[in-house]
Parts: C-alpha cells; structure tokens; sequence
C-alpha cells in the first residue's frame, strides 16, 4: 500500500463516496458495473473513475468492467477498514451527544468506547451504555488503553487543550468539530468538520448569481 502515500488528497476525499455507492450495489446484488454505469450512479466521470482506481492497482477489465465486491473490499481495505479503530468522544454537549448516539460508527469499525467532559452534571452518566467521565482521568485513561482517535466537541477555547492531551498520550487521529485550526505535529491527522465554513460556503453559493 506504499503507493498510497503518493495519493493526492483530492482523490482520497473522494473515496467514501466510492465506499458508500459500492456498498449500496452490493446491497442491490448488482455483481458488476462498468466505469460508465458506475459514474451515471457517482456523478464522476467514467475516465475520473478509472483515474481514481488506477490510482491503486488495476481493478477494472476492458468490457467486463468492475466486480463489484472485489472492489468494495479493496476500497475498504484503502479507507483503512479492513481493521478496528477506538473512539474518544471530548466534550458531552450538543454534538458530541449527537454523534454518541450515532450508531453506523460501529458498523464500519469504529467503537465509541469512552466519553470525556468537563461539567459535573454529566459526569457518570451514560449514553448508549458508554460512560461520560472527569475529563482529569483523560491522560490516565489513555495511558492504560489504546485510544486510536479523539473526537473533539468542545468549545474552541479549550480544543487545542484537549487535542494536546490527547496526542501527548498517543492518539495519532483527531477528528475536530471545534472551529479552530489545530496545531499537531505531521504524524498525528486531523481531520476539521468546519460546520459554519460549509454553511458559509452554501450562503456564498445562493448568491453566486450572474
Ligand atoms: P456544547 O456547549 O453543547 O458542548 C460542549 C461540551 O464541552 C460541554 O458539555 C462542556 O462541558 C464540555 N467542555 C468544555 N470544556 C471542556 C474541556 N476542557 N474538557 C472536556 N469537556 C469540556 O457545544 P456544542 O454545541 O456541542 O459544540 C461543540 C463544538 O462544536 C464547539 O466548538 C462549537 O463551536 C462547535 N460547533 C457546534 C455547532 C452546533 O450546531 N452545535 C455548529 C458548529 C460548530
């Protein structure tokens, strides 16, 4: 998987689509899809399509097109899927309760396994039998269990905090819901879900007239 690191960015942000559809045609019991049938469903281009898998090896056969399985299981193994990952969840209010009770998570390997905040009043409770706990056990916690990636939900005064923690105690992915730009060095990945950029980026769309 070496040539993966030679990847661009633009084409890994495009392979959960890849995920999601061929995972949708297997459901469908559809066995094989040509790059064109394949880019009517996506919205790409059949020559985008077969760039993006030539990308990592070659899948596709001239007038069969694609197996769908074989494919699915080799975007997955791509995406990193084809093992486990760990979850934090920092910070128990209104998102980060959203996305605790968010069960497809798990379904693609992904285990919430413990919740950190820093307000008594949540403290001990659980969501979906996962404990919320003192956020002063966080560095404790993660030096006696493997915790693969941190989620942060909290305000964005205390986001670089908490993401310090976190990668002073090994977590090498974090997936940041706060907006700000977090500072971590080049072997942990952080991964922003900017909510107001994207709403914003829409605002600028609707007035993109003429
Ligand atoms: P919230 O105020 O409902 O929840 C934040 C939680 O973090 C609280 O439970 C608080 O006790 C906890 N907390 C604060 N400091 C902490 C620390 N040092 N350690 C552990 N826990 C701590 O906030 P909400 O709405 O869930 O938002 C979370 C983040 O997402 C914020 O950065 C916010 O700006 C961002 N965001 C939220 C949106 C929303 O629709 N809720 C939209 C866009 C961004």
């Amino acid at each position: 998987m070496d040539k993966k690191k030679n990847i661009s960015m633009a084409v890994i942000k495009r392979l959960p689509k890849y995920h999601r559809y061929l995972s949708d045609l297997m459901r469908n019991d559809v066995d094989r899809i040509s790059s064109k049938e394949l880019s009517e469903t996506i919205g790409f281009t059949a020559s985008q399509i077969r760039q993006d898998l030539n990308c990592f090896g070659d899948f596709g056969q001239q007038g069969y097109g694609y197996n769908v399985s074989e494919l699915y299981n080799q975007i997955r193994n791509i995406l990193g899927l084809s093992k486990t990952y760990k979850m934090t969840i920092i910070g128990a209010g209104n998102i980060g309760q959203a996305l605790a009770n968010y069960t497809r998570f798990e379904k693609l390997g992904l285990e919430l396994k413990v919740i950190f905040d820093i307000n008594p009043k949540l403290i001990g409770i659980k969501i979906r039998d996962i404990e919320i706990k003192d956020i002063d056990y966080l560095s404790d916690y993660l030096k006696e269990n493997t915790i693969d990636i941190g989620i942060i939900c909290v305000p964005d005064n205390n986001a670089q905090k908490v993401c310090d923690v976190l990668i002073k105690n090994g977590v090498k992915g974090i997936w940041n819901f706060a907006p700000v730009d977090l500072v971590a060095p080049e072997n942990v990945k952080v991964e922003n879900v900017h909510l107001s950029d994207s709403l914003l980026t829409l605002t600028c769309l609707l007035n993109d007239i003429e």
